[in-house]
């Protein structure tokens, strides 16, 4: 797709993290089987630094939720439907960025003016400190200037992930990412590449970190602990995804000025959807139908039918002619018209458009376009639920960012109704 990527591009962001993993594994694999020229860094000081333990700490839940975000980007996707779980979720791991900073921050400036606590650092602790600086700064930095990078990193650098994983490195989706954001990604391969030479591989290395055997094993025993906690509080996640929240208007049912049935219309009458929604496959709004077109059925179904029979039948036991009868929800439909009893235009009744209340909205930002859709054969359906059973209609879809992606992603790969289509994630697909 496109040009092909600009040279540094690739240098930094496909031949580093390769270049990275292999030295990983080449260099955790030889200090392993301690291979010369490798010596293997000191232990760690007895008594660790309580700044050092704040940061530490924070870099391994800020690598965590990386790697989360990394694994189930649709997820994460839905959960931000809503802003204000999007927003929770944002400045919580800003305000981590922030505590881990100052944690390092404060470990360096000990280690630079306490001689005592000079003593249990070794030269790659520098280097590692230093990078580290880089990275974070670099992310708050990112979270300060792109926002929302909880949404789009979900577009742009899992793919790029994938693939790398897929030994099939591509950069479309990240080819056009601001300067700042490749930056983070590049360092974040050279944080990567410079691990094995820090003593934070010393378990990979040596099983443990030279302590009695005793505190070693409880440290297995929490780290299975950990991992079992997280496994059984991942199926709890879903649950969370379906708190309403504000913001989430998945199931709204608002009541109508006209109690109109699309189970009776487009179920039992079986009109199809186009008949009233016609410009769906002309333009961005599928458009509701005017009072005028009702009025093709509706000048003559003034009620409903069981309504004029009973009447007949009444008619006919008290002997005489049958009387027209208007249903009360149809009485409005004529009253919007300004139709008089015998149903003429009446000049005294103003004619007032009916006031719909509208159940699907899209902020202003975004791009819609149902033509697109319907033209590509996507069913109404699939975006709106089974409306020809619906009484009244209900908002099925969340018609969050991530819903859209999703579906762009699968039609993509797997076309609909088996004809291939081509719909495009670009940001400036659906955003302005
Ligand atoms: C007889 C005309 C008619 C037919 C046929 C019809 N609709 Fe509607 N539709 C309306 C009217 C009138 C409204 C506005 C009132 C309401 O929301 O029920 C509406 C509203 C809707 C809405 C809600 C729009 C919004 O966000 O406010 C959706 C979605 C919809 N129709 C989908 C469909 C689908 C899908 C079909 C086919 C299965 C269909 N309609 C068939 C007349 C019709
Ligand atoms: C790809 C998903 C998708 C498909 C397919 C789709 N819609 Fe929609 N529909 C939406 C979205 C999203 C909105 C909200 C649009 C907005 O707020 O601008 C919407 C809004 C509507 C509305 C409200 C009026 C408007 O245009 O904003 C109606 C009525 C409607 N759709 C009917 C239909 C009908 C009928 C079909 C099938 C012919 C259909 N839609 C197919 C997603 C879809
Ligand atoms: C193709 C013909 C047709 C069109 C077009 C049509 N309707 Fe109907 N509608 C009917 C029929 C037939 C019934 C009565 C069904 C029955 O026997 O219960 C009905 C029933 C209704 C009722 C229920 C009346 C009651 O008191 O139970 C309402 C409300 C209604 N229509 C509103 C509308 C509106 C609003 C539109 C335009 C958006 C519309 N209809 C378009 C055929 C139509
Ligand atoms: C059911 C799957 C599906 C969903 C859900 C969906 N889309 Fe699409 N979208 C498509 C397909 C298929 C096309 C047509 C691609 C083509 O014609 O090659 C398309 C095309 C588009 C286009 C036109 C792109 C162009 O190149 O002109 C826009 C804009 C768009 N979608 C926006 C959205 C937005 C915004 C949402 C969410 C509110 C959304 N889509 C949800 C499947 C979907
Ligand atoms: C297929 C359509 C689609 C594509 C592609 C898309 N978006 Fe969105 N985006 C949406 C829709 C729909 C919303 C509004 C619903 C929501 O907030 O989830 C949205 C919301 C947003 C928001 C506001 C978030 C919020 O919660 O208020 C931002 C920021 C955003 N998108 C950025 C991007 C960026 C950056 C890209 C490209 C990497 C992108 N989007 C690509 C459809 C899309």
């Amino acid at each position: 797709m496109g040009t092909p990527p600009h040279f540094l591009d690739r240098a930094l962001l496909v031949v580093l993290p390769y270049a990275a993993a292999v030295a990983f594994f080449v260099l955790v694999a030889a200090q392993r089987l301690r291979l010369p020229p490798f010596n293997t860094p000191p232990p760690p000081p007895l008594r660790p630094l309580a700044e050092r333990s704040l940061f530490g700490y924070g870099v391994v839940a800020i690598v965590g939720a990386h790697i989360v975000a990394f694994l189930i980007p649709e997820q994460v996707l839905r959960w931000n439907s809503d802003p204000f779980r999007r927003h929770a979720l944002e400045v919580g791991v800003l305000i981590l960025s922030l505590l881990t900073l100052v944690g390092l921050v404060l470990t360096v400036a000990r280690c630079l003016f306490s001689a005592e606590a000079r003593k249990g650092i070794c030269f790659s602790d520098w280097v590692l400190y230093a990078l580290l600086l880089v990275q974070l700064t670099g992310g708050i930095a990112v979270a300060l200037f792109y926002p929302w990078g909880s949404s789009w990193s979900g577009i742009t650098i899992v793919p790029y992930l994938r693939s790398l994983v897929r030994l099939d490195p591509n950069l479309d989706s990240i080819g056009g990412m601001p300067h700042l954001i490749k930056l983070h990604l590049a360092s974040a391969w050279v944080l990567v590449f410079f691990l094995p030479f820090t003593r934070v591989v010393r378990p990979l290395i040596i099983g443990g970190w030279e302590e009695d055997t005793a505190r070693a094993r409880s440290r297995i025993v929490t780290a299975v602990l950990l991992v079992g906690l997280v496994f059984s509080v991942l199926p709890l996640l879903p649950r969370l995804w379906a708190i309403p929240m504000p913001g989430n208007h998945r199931g709204y049912e608002p009541e109508q000025p006209i109690a109109f049935s699309h189970r009776l219309h487009a179920g039992e009458l079986q009109m199809s959807c186009l008949s009233c929604h016609g410009d769906a496959e002309k333009g961005r709004h599928a458009g509701i139908p005017s009072a005028n077109a009702c009025m093709s059925c509706h000048r003559l179904v003034t009620a409903p039918l069981r309504d004029f029979q009973a009447e007949a039948r009444l008619a006919k036991e008290e002997n005489r002619p049958a009387r027209a009868i208007i249903s009360p929800e149809l009485a409005k439909l004529y009253a919007a018209l300004g139709l008089d009893e015998k149903m003429q235009p009446d000049s005294s009744r103003a004619k007032t458009p009916i006031r719909w209340v509208k159940i699907h909205n899209l902020p202003s930002f975004t791009r819609f376009d149902h033509s697109a859709h319907v033209n590509a054969g996507v069913d109404c359906k699939h975006c709106h639920g089974p409306v020809e059973t619906m009484e009244r209609v209900r908002q099925v879809e969340d018609l969050s960012m991530g819903w859209c992606v999703q579906c762009h992603r699968d039609a993509k790969e797997h076309g609909v109704a088996s004809r291939p289509v081509r719909p495009s994630n670009d940001c400036s697909t659906c955003h302005h």
